[in-house]
């Protein structure tokens, strides 16, 4: 018996089993819908104040990280379906501020990769549940090369986080909606502590933040408004594209797996410079192409590449703090230093993708033929 009172026998030959118990820190609060209609806008609504949770981290641990990445050889982040789109703008982050490069393998190839990776690699592991088999697949694989493992998770103590070397926590409490949204802004939110820590700017980034969360927290009734208004306009169309370049190609890449998993219409995120490429030729008159647009380094040229849309018919949906006569739809996003933009336009997208799919009569807490957790591979 333990000190909680609780006792653990293996049916198998009657005996007890020691076990450590351990105290997740998670009320019953966070996993009831309370007044919200599905438990997705709820964990939306709730993100201006997990801002402030993810970003306060140990500081130490942080230091340690960081002096970790800088000092690898050789990193590669490994992850799958939103998290691995929070681990492509983590990449941006880490070279835009740390000044390191990395890559980002897609756990169901990671294995393919093997080869080259040996004692001087730093594995980056980014999983809400912790329990993917993919990515535990690969990380499995790395160890018996001798990588070390970082990793950036939800679950305390699942399979992942005691796997790692190290671990960070995304402190957002349970995520019941089945689509990833509180999670993927938690897992960003850990990627700009990180890379800031690279910089020895952890307090910078903190008081950033969390002005950044009030200023999403006033915006918000805005952009529910704004995103309602523009899914009554579009719902009817069945291939949406997003564009941006960029640290906003990742951004754009899962506003496009929010639409798709939510309300199953088709759409593609992609960097805006590679629509001429190919994917140009699939727009037609009204194909709605989402900009993410943020008035940052890539404002021009993403903007010039929305008109080319624009003159063969598409209805461009800007994100954006930047009016433009190019726009025929606009969700406005608040001003902030250029390098904080994607916390800025993750919410106007998953808004957009909730609200698209309640007008096609889908349900959004249950997607169909998707699990939260996808323990096989
Ligand atoms: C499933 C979920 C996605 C999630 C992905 C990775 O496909 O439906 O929302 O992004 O798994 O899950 P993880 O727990 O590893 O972040």
């Amino acid at each position: 018996m333990n000190n909680m009172g609780i006792e653990i026998i293996d049916l198998k030959t009657d005996k007890k089993k020691e076990k450590i118990i351990k105290i997740i820190e998670w009320d019953d609060k966070t996993a009831t819908k309370n007044e919200h209609e599905h438990f997705m806008i709820k964990e939306i609504l709730e993100q201006p104040e997990i801002i402030k949770k993810a970003s306060l981290q140990d500081n130490e641990k942080l230091m340690k990280m960081a002096i970790g990445i800088l000092r690898s050889k050789q990193v590669i982040i490994t992850a799958c379906g939103s998290s691995r789109y929070a681990a492509l703008i983590g990449r941006y982050l880490f070279s835009k501020i740390g000044e390191k490069f990395c890559d980002v393998v897609m756990s169901s190839e990671f294995g393919y990769f093997g080869e080259s990776i040996d004692k001087n690699t730093l594995i980056i592991a980014v999983s809400q549940s912790g329990e993917t088999a993919d990515v535990l697949e690969g990380l499995k694989q790395a160890k018996e090369n001798g990588a070390e493992i970082y990793s950036i998770v939800n679950v305390a103590d699942s399979t992942i986080a005691r796997m790692s070397d190290e671990v960070l926590y995304l402190n957002c409490g349970p995520e019941i909606g089945i689509a990833a949204t509180k999670s993927f802004l938690a897992q960003i939110i850990i990627f700009y502590v990180l890379a800031f820590a690279m910089d020895n700017k952890i307090e910078y980034a903190n008081k950033k933040l969390m002005k950044i969360s009030d200023l999403i927290k006033n915006d918000i009734a805005d952009t529910i408004k704004t995103t309602k208004k523009i899914a009554k306009a579009t719902k009817e169309q069945r291939d949406f594209f997003y564009i941006g370049r960029g640290i906003n190609f990742a951004v754009a890449s899962e506003g496009a797996l929010k639409l798709k998993e939510l309300s199953y219409i088709h759409a593609e995120g992609m960097p805006a410079g590679e629509l001429k490429h190919g994917t140009i030729a699939l727009i037609e008159d009204k194909s709605p192409v989402v900009a993410i647009n943020p008035n940052d380094y890539t404002y021009l040229e993403t903007l010039s590449n929305a008109e080319e849309t624009k003159s063969r018919g598409a209805q461009i949906i800007g994100i954006s703090d930047k009016e433009s006569n190019v726009y025929d739809h606009h969700i406005k996003i608040a001003k902030v230093d250029e390098i904080f933009y994607p916390i800025m336009c993750i919410i106007p997208e998953q808004l957009l993708a909730y609200y698209l799919a309640l007008e096609c009569g889908k349900n959004p807490d249950r997607p169909r033929n998707l699990a939260k957790s996808v323990t096989v591979k």
